[in-house]
């Protein structure tokens, strides 16, 4: 793991588009997996410039999102469909075939899950996974207690998370209290991960997850294991980082990062 600070929220998401984009130009059909929420936004309307301004080419990017509603159709407005249209699908040349999410109104959410896991599989595995955490911990809705070899499946939400993400919602009350969720092993079979986590509300979480013992009960916890995650994070997440300095030197230090100095 590595974990690279950025002074500003915005250089922090900027660095993250970069990382996609760069990754998109050496393999032009990359297997990109994608995250939802809050922080994501600034993000995919980065890569939407860089589509717009310098070309960047989504015309052979297959996409696979860690999550979706149990319950909502792809149409509702707060659907992760209908977030990933807007933020980001919209706006750049991809290929609507080529996106995937979890079904949310699927008859059989379970055999959904299951061929979710096989389609990913089939194209491949996911060559580039961005991650986000929730104020749980959790990575997708991993909630606490998802085994750390999970794959595919249906979770119930803590009422955290159900909190946390309820002023999405127009009327609370339709939050669903399910969602599918790539599982955790699902998501360490990922070649390189990319997390990204700002602001200070996560700066305990993040230590936890970066800094603390494996657990299941947080579940980003479980990217201590994965070969290849860089971890992405502006000053105030990083705030309750102990090894701080050390990961800034190794940031200032390694070629890899040479070329993201500026
Ligand atoms: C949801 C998603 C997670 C995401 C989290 C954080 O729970 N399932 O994938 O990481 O929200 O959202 P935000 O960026 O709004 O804090």
């Amino acid at each position: 793991m590595e974990v690279i600070i950025q002074n500003k929220t915005e250089d922090a998401c900027h660095l993250t588009a970069r990382l996609i984009a760069d990754a998109i130009r050496i393999k032009p059909n990359l297997v990109l997996g994608l995250a939802t929420g809050r922080t994501m936004e600034a993000v995919y309307g980065m890569l939407a410039k860089m589509h717009q301004e310098e070309g960047l080419d989504f015309s052979r990017v297959i996409t696979f999102n860690l999550d979706e509603y149990i319950g909502l159709e792809p149409e509702d407005p707060c659907s992760y469909r209908t977030y990933m249209n807007e933020q980001l699908f919209n706006h750049i040349n991809i290929n609507m075939a080529n996106t995937h999410l979890p079904l949310g109104n699927a008859e059989d959410p379970d055999a959904e899950c299951a061929a979710y896991d096989k389609k990913i599989a089939d194209a491949g595995g996911i060559d580039l996974q961005l991650l986000g955490i929730g104020r749980t911990g959790h990575i997708g809705f991993n909630e606490p207690l998802s085994a750390l070899r999970s794959r595919t499946r249906c979770k119930a939400l803590t009422p955290g998370t159900i909190e946390q993400n309820a002023p999405l919602f127009d009327d609370p009350k339709r939050i669903p209290r399910r969602a599918m969720t790539m599982g955790v092993g699902t998501i360490l079979e990922s070649k390189r991960c990319l997390m990204l986590v700002t602001n200070a509300e996560k700066a305990d979480i993040l230590a936890k997850a970066v800094e603390g013992p494996i657990t299941s009960m947080i579940s980003a916890t479980a990217m201590q294991l994965h070969e290849h995650c860089t971890v992405i994070v502006d000053e105030e997440a990083a705030a309750n980082l102990e090894q701080k300095e050390y990961y800034n030197w190794v940031f200032a230090n390694e070629p890899e990062w040479e070329k993201y100095q500026d």
